[in-house]
């Protein structure tokens, strides 16, 4: 019973707290989805470039498919890479700055399969061509800067 009631002391606690530390500032900028405000805080120059390009990728929706942070986790049955939509925190080992440029403008149409005669995968990489170079610029650093610390030193 004690121990139960304590609980709700900490839920109700934790549920009025002010929000001014949360890092969208939901207090600020009431009913905006995560799109619409990187949207807006793409270009402010107060960000770094990796956090510009952090804001790009929320903006463009990269997230949906690769997952927050291109952590992935996502599923596309039958695909060649593994069944799943690929993670993106690898990708400074396997491409350069302009590979990664070219990759996102041209997108993937055609998802490998996994076995030749089953389905199609449900989800394609799409062209993104209007992005702006700035915001490519910025993506692509972010993208570089997911490597995670220990994979690098291996080098
Ligand atoms: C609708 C889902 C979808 C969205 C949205 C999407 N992608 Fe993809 N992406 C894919 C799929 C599926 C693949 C796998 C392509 C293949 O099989 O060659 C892929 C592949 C990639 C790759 C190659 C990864 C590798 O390991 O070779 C990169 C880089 C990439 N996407 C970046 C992005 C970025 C950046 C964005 C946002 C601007 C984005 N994608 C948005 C579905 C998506």
């Amino acid at each position: 019973m004690m121990a139960r009631s304590l609980l709700w002391v900490v839920v109700l606690g934790a549920l009025s707290m002010p929000t001014g530390g949360c890092r969208w500032r939901s207090s600020e900028l009431p009913r905006l989805s995560i799109a619409q405000v990187a949207s807006a805080r793409v270009r402010d120059t107060a960000f770094s470039p990796v956090e510009r390009g952090r804001f790009v990728y929320q903006k463009y929706g990269c997230a949906m498919c690769h997952g927050p942070d291109g952590q992935g986790g996502i599923k596309n049955p039958n695909s060649q890479t593994g069944g799943e939509i690929p993670k993106l925190i690898y990708v400074a080992e396997g491409y350069t700055v302009d590979e990664l440029k070219v990759q996102i403008l041209n997108g993937v149409w055609e998802i490998a399969r996994s076995d030749s005669l089953g389905p199609r995968p449900p989800y394609r990489m799409p062209a993104i061509e209007w992005m702006s170079p700035e915001e490519l610029d910025a993506l692509v650093q972010y993208m570089m800067s997911l490597m995670p610390k220990g994979a690098e030193e291996k080098w």
